[in-house]
């Protein structure tokens, strides 16, 4: 397994490397170039990321990092999609009523545009970095599973809105940070949409 591929150890790569995929798929991300990239300075202060999305495929996620945090970056196939509503039962805030994200995700999918997820990737239980678990009913994760994040630490479950499932140690949904996009290849990670809150 070459080191691009998430194990689901408690680290992340950073956009400049590149990403996790399910099944060996490894998305690219395309680094802004430099003159244009904030300053090492600024991006430790917080400044917002920018993320080219145009290479990310149905079912992969990228992995940047944003004020020392990984932030995943995923697209949602529409299968993904169906599956969501189903699983509201199985779930601890199936409608995002704990402020774990900006008003404008607080929508069933948890996002701007349903097929594009960003959020977090830090697990609110013991801020262990959960897992990348997109195949459906694999043998360790039961034959209900269909698909999310799993958090090697403790055990606890996310959807691929990252709505934790009941009965895991995490108490909240996993936190989706402020984000915009600019056109329609382009994610702002770390600050809102103007007048957007
Ligand atoms: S840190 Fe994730 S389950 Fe404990």
């Amino acid at each position: 397994m070459s080191d691009s591929i998430d194990t689901g150890k408690r680290r992340f790569l950073t956009a400049a490397a590149s990403v996790v995929g399910g099944a060996g798929v490894v998305a690219v991300a395309i680094p802004f170039v430099s003159s244009i990239a904030p300053s090492a300075k600024a991006e430790a202060a917080g400044a917002p990321v920018q993320i080219d999305i145009s290479q990310l495929e149905p079912g992969q996620l990228l992995t940047v990092e944003w004020r020392g945090k990984p932030v995943w970056i995923f697209r949602r196939t529409t299968e993904v999609l169906e599956n969501l509503t189903s699983l509201d039962d199985q779930l601890r805030d199936p409608q995002s009523e704990i402020d774990q994200q900006p008003e404008y995700c607080q929508n069933e999918t948890r996002s701007i545009r349903e097929e594009l997820m960003v959020m977090v990737g830090i697990c609110t239980h013991l801020g262990c970095s959960p897992t990348y678990r997109p195949e459906i009913a694999p043998e360790d994760l039961g034959a209900e599973w269909k698909g999310g994040f799993f958090c090697p630490c403790h055990g606890s479950r996310f959807d691929l809105a990252g709505r934790v499932f009941q009965g895991v140690p995490a108490p909240t949904n996993l936190e989706v940070p402020p984000y915009h996009f600019q056109g329609d290849n382009v994610v702002i990670v770390g600050e809102h949409a103007q007048g957007a809150a």
